[in-house]
């Protein structure tokens, strides 16, 4: 039978951080599994369960419930930060599966990372600098080493051997590089069969287990890394990253049948904020973006840089909705507007002195297109609320007018980082 309809995605509806780590982390409790599909650490999940805070790159944000986490084939896997990553935790607390599919970040990857950026100067992406890029680049051009390759020393010496000289050569010659005696075939091989003995034993074949345990009617929960407008095809271009974050890529990420998901979380920030550059039409360069960003701690997961802070888009939020059949919203982060004395929401864009409502499919154009705003009066929100009910009245007026203007259900509602901060409608 290849019908099966259990799986739930949870996607971040703008450009990543929307705090899709604790909505995962809060579903988690109630699944028997937590996968990711796209993405590598250049991800950055922080989860904050009874005082404790957890910050994942790579691991599913199901680990914090001690759930059964997988990691699949869309996925780029850098072993060095995993093993860290499963240290940290307690490695024999850890019920991990990794794809044999899953391709491996070397570190030439990280290399070409930077080095292309600073080739591109003020063109730069602002990436990461973790490899993601060089590392789907050779994913798309079959040239990757996988997590299959990586367990097996034979295997992995062979496939070193086919890439690192012209790797070398690329950061030598081209980027003019100075590699150091550390970039070395035979070191890095050493490394990496180090580190594939480590992590042979969680190999195995995600697409197959998980197809298996939604047909067993197992609780699956698909985490997305990253958000809708840095998604390869329809984000940002190219001012994106080179994996998948939209719903559909679920399906490919892990390998699954197409009817496989059959409910889809969007995640949503009460404001917006993007790090790295690109187009953002609600940015506020400004000392009240200054402040949400304080109050908000928006400086990144992984890299600890500032983030870019802006108002509620929903020219951005409908099409992320269209884009991954959202059918309900977590709404997160609210109680960082707290005590503002005016807020704003982008209704729509003005784009050539026409107003558009969803987001061009040229991005060059974004650059170009100027927000229409509505205001709204501010609220103060404590973080002990424990209904929708209990919520300031200008608070639920805010998210009523999300709502209706997405004809989305806003079902959850985030007041804070804890787990307990969380008001379900
Ligand atoms: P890369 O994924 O490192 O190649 O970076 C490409 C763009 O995506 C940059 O603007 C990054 O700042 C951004 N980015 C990558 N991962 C995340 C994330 O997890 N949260 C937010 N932004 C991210
Ligand atoms: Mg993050």
């Amino acid at each position: 039978m290849g019908l099966c309809l259990a799986a739930s995605v949870i996607v971040g509806l703008q450009f990543g951080d929307e705090g899709k780590g604790k909505i995962t982390d809060f579903f988690a409790g109630q699944s028997d599994i937590v996968a990711r599909y796209n993405g590598g650490n250049n991800a950055g999940h922080t989860v904050v369960a009874n005082g404790k805070e957890y910050k994942f790159h790579l691991m599913p944000s199901g680990l914090a419930h001690g759930k059964k986490c997988f990691i699949g084939a869309g996925t780029v896997i850098d072993p060095g930060v995993l093993i860290k990553e499963m240290e940290s935790f307690g490695k024999k607390n850890i019920d991990l599966v990794i794809d044999p599919r899953a391709q491996i970040i070397m570190p030439w990857h990280g290399l070409l990372d930077m080095a292309s950026e600073k080739n591109k100067g003020a063109n730069k992406i602002g990436t990461t600098g973790r490899g993601i890029g060089p590392c789907y680049s050779d994913c798309a051009a079959r040239t990757g080493i996988r997590f299959a390759d990586l367990i097996d020393e034979k295997r992995l010496h062979k496939k070193i051997k086919a890439c690192f000289e012209l790797n070398k050569k690329i950061l030598e010659k081209v980027y003019e590089m100075d590699l150091g005696n550390d970039f070395s075939e035979e070191k890095i091989f050493g490394e990496y069969a180090k580190m594939g003995k480590v992590l042979g034993e969680f190999c195995g074949d995600v697409s197959l287990e998980i197809s298996r345990a939604i047909l067993a009617k197992k609780e699956v929960l698909l985490e997305g890394a990253q958000g809708t407008f840095l998604d390869n095809s329809f984000g940002t271009y190219p001012f994106v990253t080179s994996s998948h974050p939209t719903a559909g890529a679920a399906l490919v990420g892990i390998g699954l049948g197409a009817k496989a998901i059959d409910k889809v979380i969007g995640v949503a920030k009460a404001y917006t904020t993007r790090v790295g550059e690109g187009p953002f039409v609600t940015e506020l360069k400004s000392e009240l973006g200054d402040r949400i960003r304080k109050q908000g701690n928006e400086f990144g997961t992984t890299t600890g840089r500032p983030r870019r802070v802006g108002w509620l888009d929903l020219v951005l939020l409908r099409t992320a909705n269209r884009l991954n059949g959202t059918d309900k919203i977590a709404l997160t982060k609210i109680d960082v507007l707290s005590g503002l004395e005016k807020l704003k929401i982008c209704t729509e864009y003005e784009l050539g002195g026409k107003k558009i409502n969803e987001v061009p499919a040229d991005a060059e154009r974004i650059f170009e297109c100027s927000p229409v705003f509505k205001e709204f009066h501010g609220f103060k929100i404590s973080g002990t609320e424990k209904s929708f009910e209990e919520l300031d009245k200008n608070a639920r007026e805010y998210i009523g007018f999300i709502e209706k203007e997405l004809d989305t259900k806003i079902f959850l509602v985030s007041i804070g980082a804890e787990r307990n901060q969380t008001i379900l409608r």
